[in-house]
C-alpha cells in the first residue's frame, strides 16, 4: 500500500529533490514556491484525491529508509511507549502509522494543509488507527495548547519552511520560538534535511539544543568529492 517516491527518495541525486539542494559555499538557498502553502494545499488535495481513487498514500519524503533510522534510534535509547511525540509537517501521516505500528501510543501530527490532514486521518482510519491526534496548524503561529512533547520530529518541514519567498529568516526565528515552546526541557528534537548540512543546523539550533548524535544516511561520490545529500541529526533542548 505504501508507495516511496523516487523524487525525494535518497536514492536520488540531492539536485532532483524538490525540496531543492544545499549550496556548496554554505550559502543560503533560493526561494521556491515549495515554501507557500498554496503549493502543499495543492499537493495533498491531488494526493488526497489519488488516495481516494486507488488507495496509493503518496510521498513519503525521504524514503521508508528515513522513518526507519528515526524508529531505530528511538528504540535504542529505550523512549517508553508512551512518550508524547509529535511529528511537525506530517504529510500523509505515514510516519505516524510507523510509529504506532512500532508500539507508540501518544502519538500527534500536525499540518497547516487542510487536504494534508484529510489525507492523513484516512489513512490513519484505513489502518485502525482512531487515537492518533491530527491538528490543522500553522507551526508558526501554534495554539498554545500545542506543549508538553517528549520528542518533536521533522522530516522535510523545516526544509520547506526556510524556503517561503517571503521573510523566511522570520520563519526561522519562529519555529524556534514554536519549537520551544512545543518541546519539553531536555526532550529530543530529531530534524531530517536535504536543505541545510549538519554544521548549519548545528548554527541555528544553537545555543538551545545541543547535539546528542548525527544518523546516518547514504553517501553520493560525485567528481571525486564524497558527502550525504541528507542530514539526520537528534538535537536535545537545553534551554
Ligand atoms: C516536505 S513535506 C514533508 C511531509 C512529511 N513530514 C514527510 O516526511 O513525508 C513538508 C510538510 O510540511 C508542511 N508544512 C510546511 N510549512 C508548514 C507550517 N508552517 N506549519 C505546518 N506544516 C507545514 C507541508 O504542508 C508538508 O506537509
Amino acid at each position: 500500500m505504501f508507495k516511496v517516491s523516487a523524487m525525494a527518495s535518497e536514492t536520488s541525486h540531492v539536485q532532483e529533490t524538490s525540496l531543492g539542494s544545499r549550496t556548496d559555499s554554505g550559502e543560503d538557498f533560493a526561494p521556491s514556491i515549495l515554501g507557500t502553502k498554496e503549493y502543499w494545499d495543492n499537493a495533498y488535495s491531488r494526493e488526497l484525491q489519488t488516495y481516494r481513487d486507488i488507495g496509493d498514500v503518496g510521498e513519503i519524503w525521504f524514503g521508508e529508509e528515513s522513518m526507519n533510522r528515526i524508529i531505530q534510534w528511538m528504540e535504542k535509547q529505550n523512549t517508553p511507549e508512551t512518550a508524547a511525540i509529535l511529528d511537525i509537517g506530517t504529510g500523509n501521516g505515514v510516519f505516524l502509522v510507523e510509529l504506532a505500528k512500532h508500539g507508540f501510543l501518544n502519538l500527534t501530527g500536525l499540518d497547516y494543509s487542510n487536504a494534508s490532514v484529510e489525507l492523513a486521518t484516512n489513512i490513519l482510519a484505513e489502518e485502525g488507527l482512531t487515537n492518533i491526534n491530527v491538528q490543522e496548524q500553522d507551526f508558526l503561529n501554534p495554539s498554545p495548547e500545542l506543549k508538553g512533547f517528549d520528542l518533536c520530529i521533522d522530516k522535510g518541514t523545516f526544509d520547506a519552511i526556510s524556503l517561503n519567498p517571503e521573510g523566511r529568516e522570520i520563519a526561522k526565528l519562529q519555529y524556534m520560538s514554536s519549537l520551544k515552546a512545543a518541546l519539553k526541557l531536555q526532550g529530543h528534537f530529531i530534524i531530517t534535511s536535504c536543505n541545510w548540512t549538519k554544521e548549519q543546523l548545528l548554527q541555528i539550533f544553537s545555543p538551545d539544543f545541543e547535539l546528542l548524535q548525527e544518523l546516518p544516511t547514504p553517501c553520493f561520490q560525485f567528481g571525486g568529492v564524497t558527502g550525504n545529500s541528507v542530514t539526520a541529526l537528534v538535537l536535545k533542548r537545553l534551554s
